[in-house]
């Protein structure tokens, strides 16, 4: 969701913001912004539309002379995609420009008593009266103003702040929306994250909530509410650049689904120690574990499906009850979760507002909390009691892929670990499990070769109108997660059914010619599912069998793609991927903007 960049240094500032913003373009926008400080005035442009308007506009930032300033993407919340509604938003005076991501809950009543006093609003916007409040509260010195104005709002902010009386400075703040500074040699940045400036530097501060920075190009001041400086320790960036950049694919998609075995061999191996799951940063003990009452797990769309999976599989491993639940749902339901719970939470951003919120809901109710993020030190990370991070790497295409399967094999590594505290696994079968974990990424490796197979069945399917995915028990699993994919990036409707649910309702939708996808890898449940693909079948639908257990399928589908066999817990991470691999071929088929789906966001950071 909204991108933020801000720089001051020796340069020009225009183009390094276009290009900051370039590189934040994948968490879904639909306009944007710069305002640069030039002579003692702010000047700014801003346009409805791709990043490339804005850049056509200002001659890619060669008609903004400057050294200082600051860029936005907006993702429309309060009011539509517009030029007017673009950020930055500038105070009556023309002294205050503003970028903001996140959302200013009291704005209404803000905006009333502003408006009583005379201010005037052009836009639509949550942001604008942040830019007023400044002008009304700002007494000659920035940080008062800064102080007084994070004291009134309500709500979620990661904020960039020009001022015209400060030629040589501007400041920062955040609270519950991602902000990280950047410190470069002679030149210092905001971004909403590390992709925006890693050309630039590695050297990062993460900002906690409402620290206000003071940027000048030969250094960075913190201070807190109080206005007394913080000292605060420099962060590292480890990856490299390539991570970030597409390095020779037409998608970051692609990329991304091609760097899966990589992806997850990093969050496998180094938590496998001499043939022992090791999980450093999780502080459960034996006794803990044991006392576990129920999981729940809350989560947002793929990390949802991750949850689904693990559901399955930690009832089964641990007979621990698992509830996963939508985070959206849970922070409103009253839920039923106390102190003998425990919590996971899953996310790649780590930022995820609905996320964040189940989780301190589940916190003030006394619950431990051990997440799953992907995003180092973001706010789902610093709320938990626990963090197995993921180390993915950035990712960049808004429909997840290796986050997800990371994920995924995090929820193995976790599932295998307690089965074996609480005494539930033979020590034969903890090795099985710990050897299949590890030759995972290998065994997604082959079935990454069956690509060209899918490419061709893609471009059979890419005009239906509405494509079904079945399975059971842990196929269902993916099946969600393979339905939300195809819809995601190429706009088939789609619906995941539990096998054994079509007769209940969706059989009645399959027609001549529809396409079903049914997934059979478990075992105890093929036959059954076999059973499910004769009914569509027989009502005219065509079958792609997505299967370990080939032969019976073959008698019944139309196309069959076969996968390797792994321990039944662990398919999931191979079924996923011919998925991905054919909602990829069909949006290309399309001709979809694959890596920024419309109107989706990589990273939702309002309710
Ligand atoms: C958005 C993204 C999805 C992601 C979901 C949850 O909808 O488009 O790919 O699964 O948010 O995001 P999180 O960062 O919490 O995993």
């Amino acid at each position: 969701m909204c991108g933020i960049v801000g720089y001051i240094g020796k340069n020009q500032a225009a183009p390094i913001l276009l290009d900051g913003l370039a590189k934040l373009e994948y968490r879904g926008y639909d306009s944007a912004g710069i305002a640069v400080y030039n002579n003692g005035k702010i000047e700014f442009a801003k346009s409805k539309g791709r990043l490339q308007v804005l850049s056509d506009k200002i001659h890619g930032g060669d008609d903004v002379t400057g050294t200082m300033g600051i860029g936005h993407t907006r993702w429309a919340t309060h009011g539509e995609p517009s030029d007017t509604n673009a950020h930055p938003h500038l105070s009556s005076s023309g002294r205050f420009a503003v970028v903001h991501n996140g959302i200013i809950e009291n704005y209404i009543t803000l905006k009333k008593k502003l408006q009583d006093k005379g201010f005037e609003f052009v836009s639509q916007t949550d942001t604008e009266v942040i830019a007023h409040l400044f002008e009304y509260y700002y007494q000659g010195d920035i940080i008062d103003a800064v102080i007084k104005v994070i004291n009134r709002v309500e709500g979620s902010y990661a904020l960039g702040v020009l001022c015209s009386d400060y030629p040589d400075s501007f400041v920062a703040v955040r609270k519950a929306s991602p902000m990280i500074v950047g410190l470069g040699d002679n030149e210092q940045f905001i971004a909403s994250d590390v992709a925006a400036i890693l050309k630039h530097t590695r050297d990062i501060y993460y900002l906690e909530d409402n620290e206000i920075v003071v940027l000048k190009a030969d250094g960075v001041k913190i201070y807190n509410t109080d206005k007394e400086e913080v000292e605060k320790e420099v962060s590292k960036v480890t990856w490299d650049i390539d991570a970030a950049e597409k390095g020779g694919y037409e998608h970051f998609m692609m990329k991304e689904i091609e760097e899966q075995p990589t992806a997850i061999r990093n969050t496998v191996s180094p938590r496998i120690q001499n043939g022992k799951i090791v999980l450093d940063s999780v502080s459960l003990t034996t006794e803990d574990i044991k006392n576990i009452r129920k999981i729940y797990i809350v989560a947002c769309g793929s990390a949802y499906h991750v949850g689904v999976v693990a559901k399955y599989i930690i009832e089964k491993m641990c007979r621990i009850p698992v509830e996963t639940q939508l985070a959206s749902e849970f922070r409103y339901c009253d839920p039923i979760v106390g102190s003998e719970d425990l919590v996971i939470a899953i996310s790649q951003s780590g930022e995820t507002a609905d996320t964040l919120a189940a989780l301190k809901e589940a916190k003030n109710h006394g619950s431990r909390i051990l997440s799953i993020v992907n995003v180092e030190g973001s706010a789902i990370a610093k709320a938990s009691d626990d963090v197995i991070y993921t180390w993915a790497g950035p990712e960049i295409a808004v429909a997840t892929t290796k986050a997800y399967s990371t994920q995924l094999s995090v929820v193995y590594l976790i599932a295998t670990y307690m089965a074996d505290k609480l005494g539930l696994l033979t020590s034969g079968e903890y090795k099985k499990l710990v050897d299949d974990i590890q030759r995972l990424p290998d065994m997604v490796e082959s079935v990454l070769k069956d690509k060209d197979y899918i490419q061709y069945l893609a471009s059979k399917f890419y005009n239906c109108h509405s494509i079904f995915f079945i399975g059971r028990n842990l196929d269902y699993a993916v099946a969600l997660e393979g339905s939300l994919k195809l819809k995601e990036i190429s706009y088939i409707h789609s619906e995941a059914y539990a096998a054994g649910e079509l007769k209940h309702g969706t059989i009645s939708l399959i027609e001549d010619g529809t396409l079903v996808i049914a997934l059979a890898t478990g075992s105890e449940l093929f036959d059954k599912t076999v059973s499910n693909v004769k009914e569509v079948k027989a009502r005219g639908a065509v079958v792609m069998g997505v299967t370990t257990e080939k032969e019976d399928m073959r008698d019944v589908a139309d196309h069959i793609i076969s996968l390797p066999a792994v321990s039944e817990q662990l398919m999931p991470s191979l079924t996923v991927i011919p998925l991905q691999l054919f909602s990829y071929y069909v949006a290309s088929n399309k001709g979809c903007d694959i890596d920024k789906p419309k109107n989706l966001a990589k990273s939702v950071t309002v309710e």
